[in-house]
């Protein structure tokens, strides 16, 4: 029988879930089918429900979209420990009747800079623009690829500290405002995890931040030119993304810990692709 699998969101109508994945499942001929279905918001334990019912008439695994992610998180039996981190679950396997719960967007993400944009972080600046669910998602990832220093910058600095202060020792990662990025110097890559770009807002970074030999990275995906890209464009870096690829490489992460299979990503990046300008 073809395994079943699908995301879940609400609103869901835009995803690229279903392409992605029904993309991956031909490169690697895998027999299954992947759905898109829009959750409901209430009641309360309704989301469980629903995904319950899938797992029960033979699901074998979903994706979850906002605003699901905690939700996911709050049902599932086990969580790794990325997602313990992160509080948040972006994909769900269904074992013997128990909710397994994962999160990929960080490795997606740091996945993304080194291996497509060919960007090695060891060693390097990493400023992070944002301290929400994004960033909480990213910092286990990010700080496996050993920066030697990464910078959480956040316009409520509390919330910043709270994240770094979770993490426990580490000397590399710290939090500050935007007010102290004057004096820090230059970063080798830049990262926008901030919600700003979705209402076409600018995180008051100051140009000084970015190197011309390093990264603007957009978190965001199909917004072409944000004004945080178009910010690093114009202090002279060569090398801005968007966010498909960490887009596309999560999926290949959630459907290899699904299938036991490695799908080529290039080719579904480049489908995939908005272009920036
Ligand atoms: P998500 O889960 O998508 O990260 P979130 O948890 O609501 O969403 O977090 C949004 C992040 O974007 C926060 O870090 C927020 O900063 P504050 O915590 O200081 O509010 C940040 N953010 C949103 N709009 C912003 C803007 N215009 N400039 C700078 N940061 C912004």
């Amino acid at each position: 029988m073809t395994d079943q699998y699908a995301v879940i969101g609400n609103p869901i109508g835009h995803t690229k879930s279903p392409l992605i994945h029904g993309l991956f499942a031909e490169e690697t001929r895998q027999d299954m089918a992947y759905a898109a279905i829009e959750g409901p918001l209430e009641p309360e334990q309704a989301f469980a429900d629903v995904v319950r019912a899938f797992a029960a008439s033979g699901g074998k695994g979903m994706n979850v979209t906002a605003p699901f992610k905690l939700k996911a998180f709050a049902m599932a039996d086990e969580r790794s420990e990325r997602a313990e981190l992160a509080g948040a679950v972006n994909a769900m396997k269904f074992e013997n009747g128990r909710v397994i719960a994962e999160n990929f967007d960080g490795i997606g993400l740091v996945r993304d800079i080194e291996v497509n944009l060919g960007l090695k972080m060891a060693g390097k600046r990493v400023l992070i623009l944002g301290a929400g669910g994004a960033v909480r998602g990213a910092l286990l990832p990010f700080l496996a690829a050993r920066p030697v220093e990464m910078i959480i910058v956040n316009r409520d600095v509390v919330k910043g500290k709270a994240l770094v202060a979770q993490i426990g020792a580490c000397d590399s990662l710290k939090a500050c405002g935007y007010g102290d990025l004057e004096t820090m110097g230059r970063f080798d890559l830049v990262v926008n995890a901030t919600s700003a770009s979705l209402t076409g807002d600018l995180p008051p970074v100051p140009p000084s931040v970015f190197s011309p030999d390093g990264a603007a990275y957009e978190l965001a995906y199909g917004k072409r030119l944000t004004p945080f890209l178009r910010l690093a464009r114009n202090a002279g870096v060569s090398m801005i993304a968007d966010g498909v690829g960490m887009l596309v490489e999560q999926a290949a992460e959630a459907f290899d810990w699904w299938r036991g299979v490695r799908p080529a990503t290039r080719a579904v990046i480049d489908r995939l692709t908005v272009p920036l300008e």
